[in-house]
């Protein structure tokens, strides 16, 4: 013993004298941040800090650096160096302070220093608690928790480890715990396997056995620790889903991570939801936004079809170590009602408006095309007795020959020939020396129309005339038969016709001649001669033929 105090003495002696030579041309790194923790009693191997270098062609030199003296490398001594690794087999209370590690080679030198710390347990415990491994978890299916920071002390796997929870020794052959190699293995994880681990392994040096041993603490939670993602679409709801139409549902969430997506039907990938491809589920795809990274996923339909309804589609979230789900389910959209009266209302107002605008535009020739039409030659006046269809009223006196052309050729050649109405023209058609008085009243009343010619010179020349008076008492006060006016010419001054005329223009207006005597304005189908047509009875095709000869016979004439 004394004699392995006086070696040990000499090598601390030697050793310093030699370093003191080379100290000052050494590049000094300071101090490790990482400290060295070892139990008193076991071994520690510490490692010198300058590890870009280790690799490297140097001497390495481990130098205690309170008593600058060089350490051993005599494999025997408890304390001694070994390349890299300063060894302490075992350490001891006395060891804890720094330690210089040196790197030379023939032109450079290096050296950083090593915190080495000694600890004990703490009281009855089998570990000291500022010396853990701390893990967090999530319930998992198994829990495998491996031996820290032994692979330099023992190079082999087959290793035989003793677990401790709370320093109690675990029973490894049970259904719960199982040792692998340098790992513990925990099945039917709960949070009640929380605790502290302790690990120890068997360590053999010249013949001396000792113990490694390290604790880890874990905490395990079924609260998942990750912050939720915010799922966008879908949210458990329900859409209204067209049947056959093709659709695309986007999977949409935002998270501040690394989060997976994927859409499931019946706990089974969407790819193979349909054997062909009338589903196609796209890739996880994202984008950065204000909310955070927003993740999406399609998944399109080309077509749905009636087995895709009241479905629940899954999307899926697969955080780092579980995974959370919302669904979506397609339902048939209600038939909408509302809208289809809506629409139909609205067309049905269209087409009434339309019609009515129509109407208002084509009256005239509607009812003149109804009149030429089958439904019209029913004989529906027959029996109404009476002879002409109109009655014509004009200036006689009138100087006006344009008024007399009009009456006595335009009139009878339109109305008469091509349409085949019967007119009474006042000057034509009166025998001479019969009563006026009688024949007009008499023929009026034999008339189901009276057609009045207006000029400028009317209202002098015709304004006192008995006839028209006797016209307009019937029109108007018998109301039996309609007026039709005609402007020969533009008529400014209203001021001096008769009342009547003033209230049948109000009443019906009046049609103006602007043709001039030409062929195309003899065509019973002008605007014109329509108009007149509108406002003339049906023509009455039983009409007695023998009284038209006679007029006829007496225009020859
Ligand atoms: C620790 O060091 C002190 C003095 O430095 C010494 O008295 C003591 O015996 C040492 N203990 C051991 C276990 O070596
Ligand atoms: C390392 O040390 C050995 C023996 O002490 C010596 O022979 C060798 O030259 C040294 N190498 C360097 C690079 O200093
Ligand atoms: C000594 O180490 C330094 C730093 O790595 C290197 O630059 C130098 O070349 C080395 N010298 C010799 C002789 O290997
Ligand atoms: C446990 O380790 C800490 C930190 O090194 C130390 O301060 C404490 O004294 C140790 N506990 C015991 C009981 O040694
Ligand atoms: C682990 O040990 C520390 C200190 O001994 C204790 O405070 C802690 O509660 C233990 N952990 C568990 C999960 O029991
Ligand atoms: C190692 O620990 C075991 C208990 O786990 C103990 O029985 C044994 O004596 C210890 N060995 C040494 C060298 O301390
Ligand atoms: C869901 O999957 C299970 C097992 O894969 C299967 O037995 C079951 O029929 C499926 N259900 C539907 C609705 O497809
Ligand atoms: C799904 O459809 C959308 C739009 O129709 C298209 O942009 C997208 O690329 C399609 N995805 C796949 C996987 O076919
Ligand atoms: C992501 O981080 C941003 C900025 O801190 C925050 O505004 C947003 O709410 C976060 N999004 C999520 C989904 O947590």
């Amino acid at each position: 013993m004394l004699c392995h105090l006086l070696l040990f003495t000499f090598h601390i002696l030697t050793s310093s004298s030699l370093s003191v030579g080379k100290t000052e041309l050494c590049n000094d790194e300071g101090t490790e941040f990482e400290i060295e923790y070892v139990t008193a009693g076991q071994p520690l191997y510490a490692l010198c800090p300058l590890q870009i270098l280790l690799d490297k062609n140097f001497n390495i030199t481990w130098i205690k650096h309170d008593s600058q003296t060089e350490i051993t490398s005599d494999k025997q001594t408890r304390v001694h160096q070994d390349q890299k690794y300063l060894k302490f087999i075992p350490a001891d209370l006395n060891d804890s302070g720094l330690y210089q590690c040196i790197l030379r080679n023939s032109t450079f030198c290096v050296k950083k220093l090593r915190r080495v710390k000694v600890i004990k347990h703490d009281d009855g415990l089998c570990y000291n608690h500022s010396v853990r491994f701390l893990s967090r978890t999530t319930i998992e299916p198994s829990l495998r928790i491996e031996c820290p920071n032994i692979d330099i002390y023992v190079k082999y796997w087959n290793i035989k480890v003793k677990w401790f929870k709370e320093c109690q020794p675990l029973d490894l052959d049970s259904k719960h715990y199982s040792a692998l190699g340098k790992s513990l293995i925990i099945k039917d994880v709960s949070t009640q396997d929380s605790g502290n681990y302790t690990c120890e392994v068997p360590f053999m040096y010249n013949g001396v056995s000792y113990n490694i041993s390290r604790t880890r603490e874990y905490s395990i939670s079924d609260i998942p620790n990750e912050p939720e993602a915010v799922m966008v679409f879908p949210t458990n709801n329900v859409i209204d889903v067209e049947l056959g139409a093709p659709l695309t549902l986007t999977c949409k969430a935002l998270y501040n991570g690394t989060i997976g997506l994927v859409w499931t039907y019946n706990e089974t990938n969407m790819a193979l939801y349909a054997e062909d491809d009338r589903v196609i589920m796209g890739f996880t795809e994202q984008t950065p936004t204000e909310d955070g990274m927003q993740y999406f996923m399609t998944l399109n339909f080309t077509k749905v079809i009636e087995e895709d309804y009241n479905r629940k589609f899954y999307c899926n979230i697969w955080y780092f170590s579980r995974s959370t789900n919302f669904y979506v389910t397609f339902k048939k959209p209600d038939p909408n009602y509302q809208g289809f009266l809506i629409a139909l209302f609205v067309s049905l107002m269209l087409v009434i408006v339309i019609a009515v605008i129509a109407i208002r535009i084509f009256k005239v020739d509607i009812v003149l095309w109804y009149r030429n039409s089958c439904f019209a030659n029913a004989d529906q006046k027959a029996a109404d007795g009476k002879i002409y269809d109109a009655y014509i009223i004009y200036p006689k006196k009138s100087t006006s020959y344009e008024m007399d052309i009009f009456a006595l050729k335009v009139l009878p050649e339109v109305l008469e020939k091509q349409c085949a109405y019967r007119l009474f023209i006042i000057g034509r058609d009166d025998l001479p020396g019969q009563a006026m008085a009688d024949l007009v009243d008499k023929t009026i009343s034999q008339s189901r129309r009276v057609i009045i010619l207006l000029g400028n010179i009317f209202c002098e020349k015709l304004g006192d005339d008995f006839e028209q008076k006797i016209a307009m008492y019937d029109a108007l006060i018998r109301n039996k038969i309609k007026v039709i006016l005609i402007e020969m010419e533009k008529i400014t001054d209203y001021t001096d016709m008769p009342e009547s005329i003033k209230y049948i223009k109000q009443k019906q207006g009046v049609l103006r001649w602007k043709g001039e005597f030409t062929e195309a304005a003899l065509s019973p189908n002008t605007r014109f001669w329509k108009n007149i047509r509108y406002q003339m009875p049906p023509v009455q095709h039983h009409y007695d033929e023998e009284l038209h000869y006679i007029h006829s016979g007496e225009e020859m004439n």
